[in-house]
């Protein structure tokens, strides 16, 4: 936008919207993950190379961003966007090589090192991602997340790094978004991309909890006196409203598999299954002619391990989808796991709901504040971290208005939860600094508030109008700061 058009709209902004201001302590930031950014030898390498066919441009994430070089540039990117903090994750397989302790990568701990030093340095805090999806593949050929002796191996991999870097970083997030890792990964559409049917996923999800909480335990005894960080697991929460009231019941089921599995065993005073979800899985598992439920059950040592093995509730949310009954014999639709199946419920979304670059993606603002008070609801006054949120386009336009609606509309519903129905929401994390490797999507899909030129070996990053509306948000904890400016000039 040239100087004269900024003048303009200077002068009609003369009436500025009211603010719209979060609390002061509240903290933004912005996220990467090793594999989509960085890299390793990992499950991600293997499947992007042996099955090209499963990114959508045939892409692989072997330079990415190129953030292994490229950190003190974005170290720069941060520091103009105002934040408070910088979540990133550690490469399983850069720092252990072979995925066990008895080899410390010296080039990798190396790295991880110098960026948060240089974070710390510009006052931005590292939030640090133990697992963003990159298992060591020596572990995957010994079963990887169905095999139970994994949160043994993860525990001892987290140990290395609180030991390397617990007296830098405060907040640890050991696990990200434990549906794709199982439900998705065991089901043939990102990496590992086995089929299971059913049993892998839910095996995998009773390892990947524990794993969890192996490292949590770990850090509360051994780490945490000396260091007084917060750790917790971070989850992909989808939002889900019933098609027709008819479907209520239904809905409340789908919540419990989707949403529950993963907290309730943390987060309840109970502990263990949604117990709605275990009689469920049991049930079908036996007129499927099974000998015991798919959904494992835990030990009463585990169940006391997991439950209350959080500082924070980590929560990751991007949509909303409606619940109907399956017809029968119908396909439920890509991007879902056996679970739904065994529910006999498709996923769907309202006409309205404008659709993004991502299939499974529909943008539904008051999604996002009935998820936080639901999860009040059930889990109580616990802290949440929102860990991600954000919206993909095809990338194509640096001015990208849609991005900046999309995150002053999602953070206004923030703004509702916390003050009309008391959530305890304590940060706010923007998916994401730079455009990466979207996963099945390859390059195709973009979440950047900088655009990346992948075509370019130096892998340019140039700030989109979303980075600049965002770095204003981050300065004065404002939604409208700099809004009604943006918009404006987005409609010259
Ligand atoms: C969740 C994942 O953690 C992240 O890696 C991914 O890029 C975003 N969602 C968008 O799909």
């Amino acid at each position: 936008m040239d100087c004269m058009k900024a003048v303009i709209i200077g002068a009609v902004l003369s009436v500025a919207a009211a603010e719209r201001r979060f609390p002061a302590g509240f903290k933004f930031g912005t996220a990467t993950a090793s594999y989509q950014y960085d890299k390793g030898e990992s499950i991600w390498d293997r499947f992007v190379h042996s099955r090209p066919e499963a990114i959508s441009d045939r892409s692989t994430g072997d330079v990415a961003c190129d953030s292994y070089n490229l950190w003190r540039e974005d170290i720069q990117l941060l520091e103009d966007l105002n934040v408070d903090f910088y979540r990133f994750s550690i490469a399983w397989p850069r720092v252990l090589p072979t995925g066990f302790p008895n080899r410390v990568s010296e080039d990798g701990a190396r790295y991880y090192g110098d960026l948060i030093d240089g974070l710390l340095a510009r006052g931005i805090e590292p939030v640090v991602t133990l697992y963003h999806w990159d298992l060591p593949q020596p572990l995957q050929d010994l079963g990887g997340w169905a095999n139970p002796l994994i949160s043994e191996w993860f525990a001892d991999y987290a140990r290395v790094v609180y030991d390397l870097y617990g007296d830098r970083v405060k907040t640890w997030v050991t696990i990200n978004e434990p549906t794709v890792i199982c439900d998705i990964g065991y089901d043939g559409l990102v990496a590992p991309g086995l089929e299971s049917e059913g049993r892998g996923s839910y095996l995998c999800t009773k390892h990947v909890l524990l794993a969890h909480a192996k490292a949590y335990r770990l850090y509360e005894t051994e780490f945490k006196p000396k260091h007084q960080g917060q750790v917790s697991l971070t989850n992909q929460l989808m939002w889900f409203e019933p098609e027709t009231e008819a479907e209520a019941e239904l809905t409340e089921l789908v919540k419990a598999l989707s949403i529950d599995r993963y907290c309730h065993p943390i987060f309840s005073g109970a502990g263990g299954w949604p117990p709605a979800l275990e009689r469920h899985v049991a049930e079908k598992s036996a007129a499927e002619g099974e000998p015991r439920s798919r959904l494992p059950p835990f030990t009463g040592e585990e169940l006391h391990l997991l439950r209350g093995s959080y500082d924070y509730l980590g929560l990751n949310h991007y949509t909303t989808r409606t619940v109907r009954r399956a017809a029968a014999g119908e396909a439920v639709g890509t991007y879902l796991f056996d679970g739904f199946r065994e529910l006999g419920v498709a996923l769907g979304a309202r006409p309205e709901w404008p659709a993004t670059m991502s299939h499974w993606f529909m943008v539904h603002p008051e999604g996002f504040r009935a998820l936080l008070s639901y999860v009040k609801r059930q889990y109580g006054d616990v802290p949440v971290f929102i860990l991600e949120n954000g919206l993909s386009d095809a990338g194509t336009d640096l001015d990208d208005q849609p991005r900046v609606d999309y995150y002053r509309n999602y953070l206004e519903q923030v703004l509702l939860a916390i003050e009309q129905d008391g959530v305890n929401v304590v940060g706010y994390t923007a998916w994401s600094l730079l455009d990466n490797f979207e996963w099945m999507d390859g390059y195709q899909s973009r979440f950047g508030l900088h655009h990346v030129d992948f075509s370019s070996p130096l892998r340019t990053r140039t700030a989109r109008r979303s980075a600049r509306y965002y770095a204003a948000l981050a300065r004065t904890k404002d939604i409208h700061a700099e809004y009604e400016f943006h918009k404006m000039a987005a409609e010259l």
